[in-house]
């Protein structure tokens, strides 16, 4: 079927967001080899992959399940070119946070990060009434301290010897931002 994209909330000029589907698992796969990627991102260094175990992972989980919902990110090649994880929405409280995303080793700096996030925060300040949007990343981690810094989140504080890497201890920078600090640095 035709599909005219044009006038969908899930597209604009640089990517769209879309659910994953099972025939993603050889791209989530790809993404288990960056290894530098993953302690980022997933904040370990994880045991060796095991392909079939990460296949069945991904074709059989449904996303409800999962505690988190995950997103494909294309590129408007229609490439796969990231993936990104929404976590801990609290309606109660109107926060929601962090959004763990990865791109492509050779996809970065071309702006998908950034179109990401700016949908996805327009989506849950605009849609889900949430106030508050809070994240994190890992010291030394200058693409995502980058990324955060121009989607206009503010450190609120550093959380110290969180993680344990390459034989030492790694510390968290604690960032956060409300929908009017969004709107007014992404219009
Ligand atoms: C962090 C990450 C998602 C950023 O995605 P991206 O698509 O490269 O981001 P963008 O292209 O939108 O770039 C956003 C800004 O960061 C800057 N930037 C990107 N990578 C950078 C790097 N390694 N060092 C310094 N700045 C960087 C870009 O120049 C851009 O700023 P500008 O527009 O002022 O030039 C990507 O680097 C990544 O997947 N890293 C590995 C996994 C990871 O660390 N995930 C985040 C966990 S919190």
């Amino acid at each position: 079927m035709e599909i005219d994209y044009s006038k969908y909330y899930w597209k604009n000029d640089i990517i769209t967001l879309r659910q994953p589907k099972a025939d993603d698992w050889e791209y989530q796969v790809r993404c288990m080899f960056d290894s530098q990627a993953r302690f980022f991102f997933n904040e370990e260094i994880e045991m060796p992959t095991d392909v079939e175990k990460y296949k069945k992972m991904f074709t059989e989980n449904d996303n409800k399940d999962m505690g988190f919902i995950c997103f494909a990110i294309e590129n408007n090649d229609g490439r796969h070119v990231g993936i990104c994880n929404l976590f801990g929405v609290n309606e109660r409280n109107g926060i929601f946070g962090p959004i763990g995303i990865q791109i492509d080793a050779d996809e970065r700096g071309k702006g998908y990060g950034t179109a990401a996030f700016r949908m996805l925060g327009r989506y849950m300040f605009n849609e889900r009434r949430m106030h508050k949007w809070n994240s994190e990343y890992i010291e030394g981690n200058a693409g995502s301290a980058a990324l955060h810094k121009k989607i206009g989140f503010e450190i609120e504080g550093v959380r110290k010897d969180i993680y344990f890497h390459n034989g030492r201890y790694w510390n968290t920078v604690i960032v956060g931002m409300t929908e009017k600090q969004f709107f007014e640095n992404n219009k």
